[in-house]
């Protein structure tokens, strides 16, 4: 299962919208834990459940600030897969929180500085092969660099 539906809404502390926090919490943290606790009965002993969080949600990693909708809301579904991987383990069921790196789609307007989603792709299908009830709850970069929270 592999929830990667986000948004990301500019939010600096000069213009801080509110509603767009809270409407990033929504959709980017409390909706994949909505919609993972809704299909649980449809995964078994072996299934994989990834969140597709993003680096701006590394506390550790954050040298530019803003962003406190995007960036606040993908730690929270951070830590929501970690709690997932803990909870789901003795159901066989492993847990990783991914970042796709930084690729060209609608979100960074096809910035030049990424790489294409088929690069992307290719990262995040070899991480998923690389997840297991060993490595869950692992914050993997999509090239294969463990991420700091
Ligand atoms: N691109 C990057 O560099 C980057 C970096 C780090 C993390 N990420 C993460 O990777 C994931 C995919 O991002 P992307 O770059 O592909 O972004 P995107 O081009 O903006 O696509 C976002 C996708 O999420 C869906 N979506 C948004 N709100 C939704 C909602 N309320 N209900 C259902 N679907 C919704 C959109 O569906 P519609 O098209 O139907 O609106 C679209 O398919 C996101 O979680 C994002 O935070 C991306």
């Amino acid at each position: 299962m592999i929830n990667n539906a986000g948004i990301l809404e500019r939010v600096s502390l000069d213009r801080l919208d509110i509603d767009s926090i809270r409407k990033q919490f929504e959709v980017n943290a409390i909706a994949p834990l909505r919609l993972t606790k809704a299909l649980l009965p449809n995964l078994t002993k072996g299934s994989k459940v990834i969140m597709m969080t993003s680096r701006m949600g590394s506390i550790e990693d954050n040298t530019s600030g803003g962003s406190y909708g995007y960036r606040m809301s993908k730690v929270a579904l951070s830590m929501a897969g970690k709690s997932l991987s803990v909870d789901l383990k003795s159901q066989g069921i492993a847990v990783a929180i991914l970042h796709p790196g930084l690729v060209k789609t609608g979100m960074t307007g096809f910035t030049n500085s990424g790489i294409t989603p088929e690069q992307s792709v290719k990262g995040l299908l070899a991480r998923i092969d690389e997840l297991n009830l060993e490595n869950t709850g692992t914050f993997w970069h999509s090239n294969g660099e463990i991420l700091p929270w």
